[in-house]
């Protein structure tokens, strides 16, 4: 869990023009100390993401990455510093090839980019692919993953591998890539739209069958960031995202103004209960069971276990028609068959009811909605 500067504030660096919005040590600052302040960190959202546009168009005289010096002048140590002095963690982008705004490379230097990180306190990197020939990731990957151990320093390691070969029409080997990494970019990146979340969410229905066997504790499939606070969702599809990355235990990544997100929707990206099933102990991968009327039914295992396990529920809607919508499923059609029942708590709301196996489970959707229970296990 942690924030990242891409979705929000990308490429943004004329600093004098956006002095407030440009990828910059104030942006990264300001930011932990949000993170902070309005308990983001102590809800889980941990690291501070740099992502594209923080290098300088040069290399050092010794070869090593450097920070735009006037972006960053203090360099990334002191900042990484600082991020860690308030409890936090400090992420950095880096890209195979050229990075997708133009950036250095790094794929003829993974040692040396992997030491340096370690040596300015890195502790999660996302390596990105663009402007490469496909054929190399299946070697880069993992070279930098193991230049990232050598290193001695835990850092987390995203790969936007599957991505890339998502994007070319090729098969990805997840078992290769959940190996080296622990997490990647399955899909096309999020942008700030409902459109663009609706194909990402059908995408992770849909695809669950290739992708879901290979997520676990220390290996995620990455549907992107979470986009609640920005300009494109309101607040019934900031509740959709929300919960749709609770089922399919994804890394929760913001990238907003935390200065701007209002109350509701920082609640939203606060709710202990859905941070509690997105962070589930069991790391079970939830999946879309049911598609019809424009309703879609999610369902992911967690805790707790009592001879069977406990569910996480959602109902999401991409109906556009008016009226909130009424939708009937028998619980045990969507796999709910522990004879004693279950303890539904709806996650967005208050009500608590007792639903057996054969009852069914009526809720009214509002249109481009989602309603969302934990379902605990009754022995
Ligand atoms: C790609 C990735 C994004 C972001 C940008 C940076 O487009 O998909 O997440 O990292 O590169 O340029």
């Amino acid at each position: 869990m942690g924030w990242s500067s891409w979705e929000r504030f990308r490429c943004t660096v004329d600093c004098q023009r956006f002095p407030d919005e440009c990828i910059s040590d104030r942006l990264f600052r300001l930011t932990a100390d949000l993170l902070v302040s309005e308990g983001y960190a102590e809800a889980g959202y941990k690291y501070v993401i740099i992502d594209d546009c923080w290098l300088s168009k040069k290399r050092d005289s010794k070869e090593r990455l450097q920070p735009d010096p006037e972006r960053f002048p203090h360099g990334m140590k002191q900042l990484a510093c600082y991020i860690h002095s308030k409890g936090l963690k400090f992420g950095i982008y880096e890209n195979c090839g050229r990075t997708c705004e133009g950036y250095p490379e790094s794929k003829d230097h993974l040692q040396l980019d992997a030491q340096t990180f370690a040596d300015w306190g890195v502790d999660y990197v996302k390596l990105d692919g663009c402007f490469v020939d496909i054929n190399i990731l299946d070697r880069v990957y993992p070279a930098f993953g193991y230049y990232l151990n050598q290193t001695g320093r835990p850092m987390v390691y995203s790969c936007s591998w599957p991505y890339y070969y998502m994007r070319k029409g090729l098969k990805t080997d997840f078992k290769k890539v959940s190996k080296h990494c622990n997490l990647w970019r399955n899909y096309h990146e999020i942008e700030d739209s409902w459109k663009r979340l609706q194909e990402i969410i059908n995408w992770f229905g849909e695809n669950h069958y290739k992708i879901g066997k290979h997520a676990g504790p220390g290996h995620w499939n990455d549907p992107d960031m979470l986009i609640i606070g920005n300009y494109g969702l309101s607040l019934e599809q900031s509740k959709t995202q929300m919960a749709v990355w609770a089922i399919l235990a994804a890394p929760l990544i913001m990238s907003n103004d935390l200065c701007a997100v209002s109350p509701e929707l920082k609640d939203i990206l606060l709710n202990e209960e859905i941070i509690a099933i997105n962070q589930d102990v069991l790391g079970i991968q939830g999946k879309r069971v049911k598609k019809e009327q424009g309703i879609s039914v999610w369902v992911r295992p967690i805790t707790p276990v009592r001879y069977s396990h406990s569910y996480a529920v959602a109902f999401t809607s991409n109906r556009d028609y008016g009226v909130p919508y009424t939708y009937s499923v028998g619980l045990k059609e969507i796999g709910l068959k522990n004879r004693a029942g279950y303890t539904f708590k709806d996650l967005y709301g208050d009500e608590e009811f007792i639903l057996h196996p054969h009852e069914n489970l009526t809720v009214r959707i509002n249109p481009s909605g989602v309603v969302f229970y934990k379902a605990s296990v009754l022995v």
